[in-house]
């Protein structure tokens, strides 16, 4: 009885929650399903839809009402703003599918994979966490994106982390200078041969008949005319990747700038012929808008959101579920998520501050936090951040084992020094030793020949001790 009356903790409360959110297949309509096998979530037909009201609306299996179909609606690729913790949001508040931020594909080569026990994350780690996923509670629906150059580096990046995602997508629209001078991003628009190899790579090496099964897809920008953006398409849809997402904007234009949507019916029909699952991105400002393009354009695959979610990621739960949560509802959930995953301070805070409204005083309040307590005081919530973390004194193993090594290292430095010191000394005596006698030998007119190559000496002698020591050094000091 005891058992049965047993509260979930935070931890397991939230992964019944997600549960219940990945569980639905159509809005209000449809009963929950098992969650998809990792790996083929991705690849499900029809859109989910956040939870909400699966107990007020969900009907009986028997239900005669014919299952409604959506477009996918889906959290876009953002550098900073789509690390893990708005990625679970995101999924929470319905979005199906979440594109984890560009990571550049050479910068994953050499990484160490360490599994956070307490978390249930995984970090890539080299000399700093280069990127972090949380495979319990997103990999079905996480696809990973890289910046690359290269198919050998990108098959490469890929493989390192194909257990923990559901997708592998190449960037090949960011025109930001850091991508483009390395023939990143939308420097691969200006290189189709190149984007084409890449793409044929991951397909033949990590793609869906490997045994890696996974969908590889590419997201781009619009080319200057509609015939080009056309004719990409075409070819991309050839090298055997299955989704691609059309940012309607030339790499030139700003993001406040607004879409360009004359490509997009036919971009779409191309794909859908191709059997390569299409998205539509730029300008969606939530789930109802997304439907509306989606059916205007005939789109068969979805719709991806960037800024609309960076700002408030409740935008994935339609109207028809109540819509978009008000700020500080959106913010609390952030914060409680971002503290069961350990989300750096310095990312949480930069994501809270681009929901906060700007002019709110929460939004001065929460730039001067430092810590996860700051920022849950300011909210008025439970701080469940580990305090030795939050406030820095708990180290995580790894930067512990690199602290010790450190002082290893430096314990051997600081040896070396001592005996370098004490061998200068003890030549400094003995060179005033040599210097008396040399001086008395010269005094009594006859010169000893025991010190006819000093430095010689000094070397046979440092290397009975072990102390490597350039011989300029030696000579320093004798
Ligand atoms: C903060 C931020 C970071 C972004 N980072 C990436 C990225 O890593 N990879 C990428 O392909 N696009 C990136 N983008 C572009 C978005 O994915 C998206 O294509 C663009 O913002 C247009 O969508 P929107 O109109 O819904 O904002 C980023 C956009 C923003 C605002």
């Amino acid at each position: 009885m005891n058992r049965l009356l047993k509260l979930p903790s935070v931890r397991q409360a939230l992964r019944l929650h997600c549960y219940a959110y990945s569980t639905m297949t159509d809005h209000a309509i449809a009963p929950p399903v098992p969650p998809p096998e990792p790996g083929t979530g991705i690849n499900a037909g029809t859109g989910t839809a956040p939870a909400d009201s699966i107990s007020a609306v969900a009907p009986t299996t028997t239900s005669p009402v014919p299952a409604k179909k959506y477009g996918k609606v889906v959290l876009a690729p953002m550098v900073r703003s789509g690390q893990l913790a708005t990625r679970l949001l995101s999924l929470k508040y319905g979005a199906d599918i979440v594109w984890g931020p560009e990571t550049i594909d050479k910068s994953l080569i050499g990484c160490e994979r360490v599994e956070n026990p307490v978390t249930g994350c995984v970090d890539y780690m080299r000399t700093g966490l280069i990127f972090r996923a949380c495979p319990s509670r997103e990999k079905s629906k996480f696809i990973f994106q890289m910046g690359t150059a290269a198919p050998d580096t990108a098959v490469a990046a890929a493989k390192i982390v194909a257990q923990d995602v559901s997708g592998i997508d190449v960037n090949s629209g960011c025109p930001k200078p850091f991508s483009t001078h390395a023939g990143m991003g939308a420097a691969l628009l200006k290189d189709i041969p190149r984007l084409l190899s890449i793409l044929n790579a991951l397909v033949a090496e990590v793609g869906l008949s490997t045994p890696y099964a996974l969908p590889i897809s590419v997201k781009i920008r619009l080319l200057p005319t509609v015939e080009e953006t056309h004719a990409l398409v075409t070819s991309l849809c050839k090298t055997g990747i299955s989704k691609l997402t059309l940012h309607c904007r030339t790499p030139p234009m700003r993001p406040r700038e607004r879409a360009i949507r004359d490509a997009l019916a036919g971009a779409a029909a191309i794909c859908k012929e191709a059997g390569v699952e299409f998205f539509v991105n730029g300008d969606i400002k939530g789930w109802d808008d997304a439907q509306e393009v989606i059916k205007e354009y005939n789109i068969d695959g979805g719709a991806m959101i960037a800024i609309a979610a960076e700002s408030n990621p409740s935008c994935f739960i339609p109207n028809h579920l109540g819509g978009p949560k008000p700020w500080r509802e959106v913010v609390t959930e952030y914060v409680r998520i971002a503290m069961s995953v350990e989300n750096p301070i310095s990312n949480t805070k930069f994501c809270l501050l681009n929901m906060v409204p700007g002019k709110n005083e929460m939004h001065k309040i929460l730039s001067r936090a430092k810590t996860y307590r700051d920022i849950c005081k300011a909210l008025e919530i439970e701080c469940t951040f580990p305090e030795e973390l939050d406030l820095g004194t708990l180290k995580t193993q790894r930067v512990r084992a690199q602290e010790e090594k450190e002082a290893v290292l430096q314990a051997e430095r600081d040896e070396r020094q001592k005996k370098l010191a004490e061998f200068k000394r003890k030549k400094a005596g003995e060179k005033e030793e040599s210097n008396k006698r040399i001086k008395m030998d010269e005094d009594s007119g006859e010169r000893s020949n025991v010190n006819n190559n000093p430095v010689g000496a000094a070397v046979a002698e440092l290397a009975a001790t072990d102390i490597l020591v350039p011989a300029e050094a030696v000579r320093a000091v004798v």
